[in-house]
């Protein structure tokens, strides 16, 4: 440690919040061991802020975060938090934090967690920094969020599995993905999976567009096809859009799958507990040298801080050559 670092900050708190993600433990554990090689005392907060009103607090040391690197989910368990949206139930988290004299906390979640933190810091002095943990990979100030890519392999993997049966049958398979409203997850899994389309939020699709390529493909004697759709996409749910493609085109069989929350679960992949364990150990030390309310990410492979301010209210969108790739390969 040199001159620059904090003295104030003694006692930090963790918790995770909003959707789990593949590698919220190994952030966990990584804030747990990077805080204790600093002596600080460290506090896990159980259900994100809804833990943090009720006070649910515990200690938590090196051997807690032992066994838990490859492990899905999250230890100190999440919630969505209407409470804390109200005055008084920050009020309340406030009290807590300072009857257990947490100096700084650090919060592992998506977009709704930081909103929650911004509004906490613009009321309250206890600083705060973010770790990006959601599948979704929607948050400004990061290449890639915790769990993204673990989510990316099951998609991809449910597809490998999907064109078995699509191929066989000779049916247009339409896979829809999580994302909320955006297309990150859907992209790279049409791209790493081989998909005829791919319909993402962030790009204009019409119904009659989709159908010309689809009989275009036909044409070129495609004999199945697949169709990744983003959650949030514009033209529908699968299911909505498969009907319509369905009345207009009666060469394939037509079937939909929603791969749902399988994406959220499972070991995280070597990518994502890299990424958890850089940020966990990154958020650490950039408290302490001085950092706060600020979302950690990292960006061209280094480490950076962005104001939850930007990170929440900027918007990332897939790469556009990418978008282009994937319809150019897809041929
Ligand atoms: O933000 C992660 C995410 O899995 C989104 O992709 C999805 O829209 C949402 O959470 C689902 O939320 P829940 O688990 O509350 O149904």
């Amino acid at each position: 440690m040199d001159d620059s670092t904090r003295k104030d900050i003694k006692r930090i708190a963790v918790f995770t919040s909003g959707g789990d993600a593949p590698g919220m433990n190994a952030a966990i554990r990584a804030v747990v061991r990077t805080a204790a090689y600093h002596d600080l005392h460290i506090f896990g907060i159980n259900r994100g802020y809804e833990g943090m009103i009720d006070g649910d607090l515990h200690r938590l040391d090196i051997r807690d975060v032992g066994n838990i690197i490859y492990r899905g989910g999250t230890m100190l368990k999440t919630a969505r938090s209407k409470r804390f949206m109200e005055a008084e139930g920050r009020k309340s988290a406030y009290e807590a934090l300072q009857a257990f004299d947490v100096d700084a906390c650090i919060s592992i979640g998506g977009n709704g967690t930081f909103t929650g933190a911004q509004v906490f810091s613009e009321e309250y002095d206890i600083p705060f920094i973010g770790i990006p943990g959601t599948i979704d990979n929607d948050l400004y100030g990061t290449d890639y969020t915790i769990g993204y890519d673990t989510a990316v392999n099951t998609a991809v993997n449910a597809v490998d599995k999907i064109r078995d049966t699509a191929d066989s049958h000779n049916r247009l398979f339409f896979v829809e993905v999580m994302g909320r409203n955006s297309g990150f997850i859907a992209l790279s899994t049409g791209i790493a999976s081989g998909a005829g389309n791919v319909l993402i939020p962030e790009t204009e699709t019409s119904l009659e567009h989709l159908v010309e390529l689809l009989k275009l493909g036909v044409k070129r004697k495609k004999l199945f096809g697949i169709i990744v759709v983003a959650e949030g996409s514009k033209l529908g749910t699968a299911p909505e859009i498969a009907a319509k493609v369905n009345e207009a085109i009666d060469y394939y069989d037509t079937k939909v799958t929603i791969i749902g929350h399988m994406q959220r679960g499972g070991s995280p992949t070597a990518l994502d507990r890299l990424l958890a364990s850089r940020l966990g150990f990154g958020a650490v030390e950039g408290l302490l040298a001085g950092e706060e309310n600020k979302m950690i990410g990292l960006v061209n492979n280094e480490v950076v801080f962005t104001p939850f301010k930007e990170a929440i209210s900027k918007e990332k969108t897939p790469n556009q050559q990418l978008i282009r790739m994937a319809e150019i390969l897809a041929i």
